[in-house]
């Protein structure tokens, strides 16, 4: 009954990376094996690759972008999906959706260029549920606080643009849940785990 792909979406500062360790945290409690993968990011190779795009003083155009992220998915499809698959839970921080509303509604490249490029690496392998982290608009931060890469200091306008992206893709998935991040993080936490109790098929 586990063995799951969990992937945590949203746009930068919307909470997900919070929320996936609260998960492991209450899996671990539980006994329950796990893997936790970043995007980008993940394995030493992909690591490389994620230092490279997100450096602040990159100037990479925005197609090698697109080509370096799928670079690293391929490292973490290799290296952890795929040895792990159908033998523990895999919790996903980022995935197939971040660089459709990112890559496609941020930056307009080609959707459907990008959904070949999916495809290539990862065939028809699709997460089992997606938690949808979501600000409302007048809580967008203009600029990330800190400005931590090149990817946190986009306009509002553009996070705007991304995270309508991520509800459109969503509108049509019906196993995801949407958080959110303006309601209370204890109702969030207690939200999310339910309902891993219920992918998981586990007892609360
Ligand atoms: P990350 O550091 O995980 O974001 P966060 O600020 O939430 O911790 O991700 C870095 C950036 O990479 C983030 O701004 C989104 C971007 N990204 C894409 O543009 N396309 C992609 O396919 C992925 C996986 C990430």
């Amino acid at each position: 009954m586990y063995k799951k792909i969990i992937v945590f979406e949203g746009i930068d500062g919307s909470g997900k990376t919070f929320h996936l360790n609260e998960v492991a945290k209450y899996l671990s409690k539980k006994k329950i094996k796990f893997i936790k993968i970043r995007e980008p990011g993940g394995t030493k190779n992909s690591e490389v690759i994620r230092n490279i795009i997100l450096n602040k003083k990159s100037t990479f155009k925005k197609k090698t972008d697109l080509l370096l992220y799928l670079a690293a998915r391929n490292e973490n499809y290799e290296n952890l999906i795929k040895p792990y698959l159908n033998r523990k839970v895999i919790l996903i921080d980022r995935f197939i959706d971040s660089t459709i509303a990112y890559q496609h509604y941020g930056f307009k490249i080609n959707k459907r260029v990008i959904k070949e490029l999916n495809n290539f690496i990862l065939g028809n392998l699709k997460p089992n549920f997606t938690f949808f982290h979501y600000v409302p608009i007048k809580r967008i931060k203009k600029n990330i606080s800190g400005k931590k890469n090149k990817y946190d200091s986009f306009s509002k306008n553009f996070y705007n643009k991304v995270q309508n992206g991520f509800l459109n893709i969503l509108k049509k998935n019906k196993n995801k849940l949407l958080i959110d991040s303006s309601k209370n993080k204890k109702y969030n936490i207690e939200l999310i785990k339910n309902r891993i109790n219920k992918i998981l098929n586990i007892n609360g």
